[in-house]
């Protein structure tokens, strides 16, 4: 039986299933946030250790001007209000990403609720913000230059490792990309090497804790060989 740490997930969709109630794309944004807190209670209620979720992309810049900050103020607004949540079911918050590009006020809240769950111990969720794999190791790279980190007896490998966002994170077991797309969008390449993929066509508005006990059932009963026999 695979036995699941660490649950990563892209929650796509959102603009799809606005589109299908006729309502503008920042609407199926702000109802992900529902999706966002069910899930993320659901793991903490169920022995999961940490979930990463993929909430903005170093690409989503590219979106235009409005959603992006419609995005910014959503996150805030869910950091403010979500404390409670996050109090209540002795959940961490942690981020991965480069946060420099965010406004002040952003980066205090972010901060702040990092350090007012710092000692919380159920479920480690992991915002991936302004993340992109390629950026991610990229900077791990730049760090090991910076800090002189690398002689010739290191083992390259382990370095990049320990320096990713994710360093102090185990590698991801199962990932989960809702709205029935079939790729990764440069979401931890390095850390999922080895995890089992689903690719569910709900998209993530709709997305419920039912869905997912449903493929964690699956996961458990998959047999995950690592690349051996
Ligand atoms: C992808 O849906 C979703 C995003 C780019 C943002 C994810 C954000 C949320 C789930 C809610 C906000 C959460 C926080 C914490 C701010 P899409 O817009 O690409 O959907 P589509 O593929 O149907 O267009």
């Amino acid at each position: 039986m695979s036995i699941l740490k660490h649950l990563a997930i892209i929650m796509d969709g959102n603009g799809r299933w606005a589109k299908q109630k006729g309502k503008i794309r920042t609407q199926g944004h702000k109802e992900g946030i529902n999706t966002l807190r069910e899930i993320t209670t659901w793991c903490a209620k169920n022995n999961i250790a940490y979930l990463t979720l993929y909430a903005f992309s170093t690409e989503n810049w590219n979106r235009p001007k409005t959603e992006v900050d419609f995005l910014m103020k959503l996150l805030e607004k869910y950091l403010i209000q979500e404390k409670q949540t996050y109090l209540e079911n002795n959940i961490r918050f942690k981020t991965i990403g480069n946060i420099e590009a965010f406004n002040e006020p952003l980066k205090q809240t972010i901060q702040s609720l990092e350090a007012d769950t710092a000692t919380n111990s159920s479920l480690t969720q992991i915002l991936a913000l302004n993340y992109g794999s390629r950026d991610e190791i990229k900077r791990a790279c730049e760090k090991i230059i910076q800090t002189k980190a690398y002689s010739k007896e290191s083992d390259m490998g382990s370095l990049i490792q320990s320096h990713l966002d994710t360093k102090d994170i185990p590698d991801v077991d199962l990932l989960i990309r809702t709205g029935g797309e079939m790729r990764l969008s440069n979401f931890l390449l390095w850390q999922a090497s080895y995890a089992e993929l689903f690719f569910p066509p709900i998209l993530w508005p709709d997305f419920t804790s039912d869905d997912l006990a449903k493929i964690i059932q699956d996961f458990k009963n998959r047999t995950r060989r690592f690349g051996g026999l």
